[in-house]
């Protein structure tokens, strides 16, 4: 059976959502503001001949139809990055300050975390976290090709991160953007479900609510903590925010999600929910042409 099919009582149109799993997804590219600005990158894509087209609600991201992202020489100059247009979202629902101290804390291999610096105007600090070596090293040769130097980069897990090597004690922010079981990545990675299982989304979920925890506790009250997946399965999104909202102190804040998404769930199966997680967002490939995501906003209350 398609693991799919189980989320078929969450999707309003049932045939658009499988019909757009199937469909390969559209190479988008962002622009790293810290070395060109949209225009700039524009032409120069013009003067290579690369056709983009432009994506509506944002002018620094651009569609490829023909052509790989990291094939043109403003890729290679560090003007774009390759980003799943979705991707873009949980980074400005964190809306990131100059000169603020962000933890990224699953930040390989750096998409969201080269976007948290370009927005933070390279100022302040972004601590980028993970706990895979390989992946680190692809999150430094994107920070070095992006010229992104307000970046201090750890390898620990996020469960019980610790500040002590940083000299300060809490964050302005946190994202987290969890390990999951990917089943939004299905457009991308046609393979990506041969390995599903049950067994798995429950075991990566205790991870994920583990992060999820050390997040809010690591922001400073009234601070702003972003979780994130491109899965499904509410047992990994809703069930882990309501964890938190059990365990730490935080509530659900909304945000105004920039592409067309439907409100979390508060009942699967035999669980049930926070209400307040109706203020997240379940981003489906059908709504906007992308893969598949979830984002949730928190506020740190003590
Ligand atoms: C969805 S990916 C992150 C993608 C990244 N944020 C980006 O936008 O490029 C999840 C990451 O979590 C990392 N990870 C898994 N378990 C972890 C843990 N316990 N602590 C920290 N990172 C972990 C994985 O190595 C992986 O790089």
């Amino acid at each position: 059976m398609n693991p799919l099919e189980r989320y078929a009582p969450l999707v309003d149109d049932t045939d658009a959502f499988f019909e757009a799993c199937e469909r390969p997804l559209p190479s988008v590219v962002r622009v790293n503001t810290i070395k060109a600005d949209p225009e700039r990158a524009r032409r120069a894509l013009d003067d290579e001949g690369v056709v983009y087209e432009p994506v509506d609600w944002h002018d620094g991201l651009l569609r490829l139809p023909d052509a790989s992202p990291g094939t043109n020489w403003p890729y290679f100059h560090g003007w774009l990055h390759g980003q799943e247009e979705v991707s873009a979202v949980p980074a400005l629902a964190l809306d990131p300050q100059p000169g603020e101290k962000v933890w990224d804390s699953c930040a390989a291999p750096g998409s969201k975390t080269t976007q948290l610096s370009a927005m933070m105007d390279d100022r302040g600090v972004v601590v980028g976290n993970d706990n895979n070596l390989g992946r680190l090293s692809s999150l430094r040769h994107n920070a070095e090709r992006l010229g992104v130097t307000n970046l201090v980069v750890t390898k620990q897990d996020g469960r019980n991160f610790s500040l002590k090597p940083l000299g300060f004690d809490e964050f302005d922010r946190a994202i987290v953007d969890a390990p999951c079981s990917c089943e939004g990545t299905i457009r991308k990675n046609p393979d990506t479900l041969d390995q599903w299982t049950l067994e798995h989304v429950h075991s990566v979920a205790a991870v994920q609510k583990g992060i999820l925890s050390r997040a809010v506790q690591a922001t400073k009250p009234g601070g702003t903590v972003v979780y994130s997946t491109c899965t499904f399965a509410p047992e990994e999104n809703e069930a882990v925010v309501d964890h938190v909202l059990d365990t730490e102190e935080c509530k659900v804040v909304d945000f105004d999600c920039p592409l067309d998404s439907v409100s979390g769930v508060t009942e699967w199966e035999d669980d049930s929910y926070d209400s307040s997680v109706t203020d997240t967002h379940r981003i489906y490939p059908h709504l906007n042409d992308t893969g598949g995501f979830y984002c949730a906003k928190l506020e740190v209350t003590a």
